[in-house]
């Protein structure tokens, strides 16, 4: 970006405002692949596709519509992100995570991410949910690279629980209700857009890895820099490459999420539901 990120979250959120009224949530939403069908649920919905909104790049992944839907859902103020942009794309990093701190600049405390995601072993299997109790930053690169600017965060922000443990706890209560089975493990980031070879897999199992995935860990590295506690689910969509029989492929990975699209919603509304209906802070003054 050419202006601060400051600077530019100013100018983001006042168009925001413009476009949708100045949302108070409280929680923010940022569905990934194959799940956006949730954004369908909000009502009162109002939307802005990103490419309308000053500094933010649109997504040019299939699957991953590209818009801020603010509205209700499961009785809470809520704002989605519905599409994201990844590294892969060309972004730098400071780009890819401007959505989530912007929903972090509009007040949201709680951020709850979602992916699509491979497993690293036989464990977990397609078609599974993971709830991700950490994660290992394998892209090389942090959204926090650069000179930084003490209203956002710390310099050095602890990562020691990236993933609020009231919030998996939570999960796990709400699984349990709803007889669904919830796995849990730890996600690795990746750069991509190139799947792994067999052999890289093995490495992110032997790192100690459970899932590995294109996104999530730099918008989670920003989240917790503003003070966001976050939740991760994970849609395991595919085997790691050479776990399985076959090759993979992007539209393989969209129709195992998409057919879980039901139990990955029913899990999130209930999670959501089951919050303290605490509206947002405004984070920059
Ligand atoms: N690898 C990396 N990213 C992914 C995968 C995978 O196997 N599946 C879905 N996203």
């Amino acid at each position: 970006m050419s202006i601060s990120t400051v600077a530019a979250l100013r100018e983001l959120i006042d168009a925001v405002d413009l476009h949708i009224g100045k949302s108070r949530a409280g929680i923010g939403l940022i569905l990934g692949s194959g799940l956006g069908g949730l954004a369908q649920e909000v009502t009162n919905a109002r939307r802005v596709p990103y490419s309308r909104l000053p500094h933010l790049a649109a997504s040019t992944v299939q699957g991953h519509a590209g818009e801020l839907v603010a509205g209700r859902w499961q009785d809470h103020d809520v704002l989605v992100l519905a599409g994201r942009v990844h590294r892969y794309e060309g972004h730098p990093l400071d780009q890819v995570v401007l959505p989530v701190r912007m929903l972090a600049a509009m007040g949201i405390h709680t951020l709850i991410v979602s992916n699509a995601a491979g497993s690293v072993h036989t464990r977990l299997q397609p078609g599974d949910l993971m709830l991700i109790n950490d994660h290992i930053n394998f892209q090389g690169q942090n959204p926090l690279i650069g000179p930084n600017d003490e209203r956002l965060g710390p310099r050095f922000p602890d990562m020691t629980v990236a993933y609020d443990a009231e919030l998996r706890a939570l999960a796990r209560r709400v699984a349990q209700d709803q007889e669904l089975a919830l796995q849990e493990g730890i996600y690795a980031a990746v750069l991509g857009p190139s799947y792994e070879t067999p052999a890289e897999i093995r490495m992110l199992a032997a790192m100690g890895a459970d899932a590995v995935g294109m996104s999530t860990v730099p918008e989670v590295i920003a989240a917790r820099h503003m003070g966001v506690r976050v939740l991760g689910l994970s849609c395991i969509t595919n085997l790691g490459a050479g776990l399985g029989a076959g090759t993979l492929s992007h539209a393989d990975v969209g129709e195992v999420a998409g057919k879980a699209t039901a139990r990955m919603v029913n899990l999130l509304g209930g999670i959501v539901r089951a919050l303290p209906d605490q509206p947002g802070q405004r984070r920059l003054p």
